[in-house]
């Protein structure tokens, strides 16, 4: 991609806390209008590099430019273009949910007369409308997290990170999170960190695999899989409880095929790539009586990245 697509650039970033080093030597392009997710596990810096890039933090060496500015020079432009859903969102307990995105509304210097309107928007979009009278303190973690999203968007920033959005949540509410994050696709470059797989291959544009403090595989969900062994497994289920030994050495003559197990009257077999699977699939004959393909899932690609 082109430079100017480069939306938030990271640079050669170190940064250590005492004597544990969080990022090292970190670099990251994150691009105009996609929607990255960074992956990791539990202390593998990926809310010190939000912090970083929203100017909560400063780095002990290296760059972070946002949209042509530098946090060196310039966080005041750099946060008025950034909304932030931070891991644990600090809310102002006796507000009430309204006064809230009123008062940040203010904060953030969103014009007086597309305050209400940008307010009323949000209530909706986060479907707190029926709620927005109630005190903070009234709410569950669920409900807290809406309206912290919502804050998050109340300046109609052009960038939008998400810590760990659904952490803690329950499966319907993690649900409408994704679902909020889903409508911004595309209209926004949105960061999403995440350690939960499936989330990351839902959402994400690209994935950036970060372990101890570096960058490993970036790409799409997609590429990330096909780099991993066996891209494809391929399970046949038989009425055949013959010993399987004529179709086993006739199917593993074919270029793609890896291993070829037999179990039950199930043959499960892994394959290179999918352009054989209809000739494989012919060898078994009338014996079919059914066929299923499953792809290796991002928490494959995440075990074999940071093993
Ligand atoms: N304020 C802090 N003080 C001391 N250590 C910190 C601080 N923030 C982060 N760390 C350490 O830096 C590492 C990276 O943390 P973090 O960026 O929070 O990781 P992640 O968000 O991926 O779980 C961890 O070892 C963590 O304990
Ligand atoms: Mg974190």
């Amino acid at each position: 991609m082109a430079s100017e697509d480069v939306m938030i650039k990271i640079e050669s970033v170190n940064k250590s806390f005492g004597n544990i080093k969080a990022l090292d030597n970190l670099n990251l392009d994150i691009y105009r209008g996609e929607l990255l997710g960074i992956i990791g596990p539990n202390g593998a810096g990926k809310t010190t590099t939000i912090r970083l890039t929203c100017c909560v933090l400063k780095p002990d060496s290296g760059d972070i430019v946002v949209d042509g500015s530098s946090i060196h020079d310039d966080p005041i432009t750099i946060k008025s273009k950034i909304g932030y859903l931070p891991e644990e969102p600090n809310l102002y307990e006796r507000f009430k949910a309204r006064d809230l995105l009123r008062y940040f509304a203010e904060l953030y210097g969103v014009p007086k007369n597309q305050i209400e309107p940008r307010i009323e928007e949000l209530l909706e979009l986060v479907g707190m409308t029926h709620r927005s009278e109630d005190r903070i303190n009234t709410f569950s973690k669920g409900l807290r997290q809406r309206i912290s999203v919502a804050r998050a968007l109340i300046h109609d920033p052009e960038i939008i990170i998400f810590d760990e959005p659904t952490m803690g949540l329950d499966p319907a509410t993690a649900a409408s999170i994704r679902n909020f994050i889903r409508q911004l696709k595309g209209k926004k470059t949105i960061i999403l960190c995440t350690h939960y797989m499936e989330e990351a291959d839902l959402l994400c544009d690209r994935v950036a695999i970060l372990n101890k403090g570096r960058v490993g595989d970036v790409g799409t969900p997609d590429y990330l899989k096909s780099k991993i062994h066996g891209d494809v497994i391929l399970t046949v289920k038989t009425d055949s409880k013959r010993e399987p030994t004529t179709i086993k050495d006739q199917i593993t003559q074919f270029e793609s095929v890896g291993t070829v197990k037999f179990a039950d009257g199930i043959f499960s077999i892994t394959l290179k790539h999918r352009n054989e699977i209809a000739a494989i699939v012919d060898v078994f004959g009338s014996h079919v009586v059914s066929v299923n393909t499953q792809e290796p899932t991002l928490n494959d690609v995440f075990i074999h990245s940071v093993k």
